[in-house]
């Protein structure tokens, strides 16, 4: 079993993520790497004496050998500088930046297509909040002219790295529409909400379709929330699919687990999760994978 994992990033995706690997049987955390010593996040990794360094990368390059799987919670940016390193040692890469540099996954939906990949690229929250809506309408239609999903999320819960990241943000998530859907057009938006008390993550699906087969879009939607909750227990249809004319409204509600921040950041939840069953996926090819990859058994 090749389980043994690092983090680069110590922002609120590097933390959370670092929460779920610490809990994880299957999983041997080795390393947690950013860039700053006194950064909130290097301080809790560690208080819970997770081997730390603000040497980043280098670091990381100087124990290339000590782990199997490295985790990329940076930016899109340094992703594209970090994964020339990644590659020159063939190392396994979970990207949670939206660099697109790798193989968009959503587990649901296509885990058991990455075999052989090298480096994983896991869109965006939005992305996977939005994805499992957006697939399951399309094996109920005959086509997707145009899909559009607004996600709405804590603004304590964005570190600065997703606000400067907001354009990739919007051109991968499209750019994931419309891979996963053949749909003709698709348009992403993020809400960064400051409300208080905050605002739990949600995501609103809107599309104009070709002959919508409404029994068994709702059969299908039912199938793959069921699937994104084994990964997502907080994942929920908060509107059940309206169709008027063609013109197809859902929305879904992303609660997490609280691991690093509390509930209401489901976005955290809903890559990270994604991110660990990629993980789990690497690490032993077999179990966890049948269990929640195979979307074609429950989506007509
Ligand atoms: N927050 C979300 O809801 C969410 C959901 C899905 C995907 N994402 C994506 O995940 C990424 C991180 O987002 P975030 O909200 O966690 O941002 P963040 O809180 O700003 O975290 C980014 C962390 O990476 C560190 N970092 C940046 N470049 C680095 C480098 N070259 N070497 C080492 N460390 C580096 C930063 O260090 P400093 O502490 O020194 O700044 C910071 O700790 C973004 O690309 C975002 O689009 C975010």
């Amino acid at each position: 079993m090749s389980n043994r994992v690092a983090i680069i990033g110590t922002g609120s995706i590097g933390v959370d993520l670092m929460c779920k690997a610490i809990k994880s049987k299957e999983l041997d955390l080795r390393f947690v790497v950013g860039r700053r010593s006194d950064s909130p996040g290097m301080r809790e990794a560690m208080l819970r004496g997770v081997e730390t360094s603000s040497e980043g990368i280098y670091y990381l390059e100087k124990h290339i050998e000590e782990f199997d799987i490295v985790f990329d919670a940076t930016s899109a940016n340094s992703h594209a500088e970090h994964d020339r390193l990644f590659s020159k040692h063939n190392k396994f890469v979970i990207d949670l930046t939206p660099a697109k540099i790798g193989e968009l996954c959503v587990p649901v939906i296509n885990l058991e297509l990455l075999k052989g990949k090298r480096n994983i690229n896991l869109i965006t929250c939005g992305g996977q909040a939005s994805l499992p809506m957006a697939y399951a309408l399309k094996k109920s239609c005959d086509k997707i002219l145009y899909v559009e999903v607004i996600s709405s999320i804590s603004s304590d819960s964005a570190g600065i790295a997703t606000r400067d990241n907001l354009n990739e943000y919007v051109e991968t998530t499209e750019f994931a529409l419309k891979k996963f859907t053949d749909a003709e057009a698709s348009k992403a938006i993020l809400n960064i909400n400051p409300a208080l008390p905050q605002v739990c993550m949600q995501t609103t699906l809107y599309a104009r379709c070709e002959k919508v087969d409404i029994e068994k879009l709702k059969s299908n939607v039912s199938a793959i929330v069921r699937q994104v909750q084994e990964y997502v227990p907080g994942y929920n249809l908060v509107l059940e699919p309206l169709v008027d004319s063609g013109n197809v409204t859902l929305a879904v509600q992303v609660y997490g687990n609280g691991d690093y921040l509390p509930e209401y950041a489901g976005n955290l939840d809903i890559i990270n999760s994604a991110a660990m069953a990629v993980a789990k996926f690497k690490s032993r090819l077999s179990g966890y994978s049948s269990k929640i990859a195979v979307i074609e058994e429950g989506v007509a």
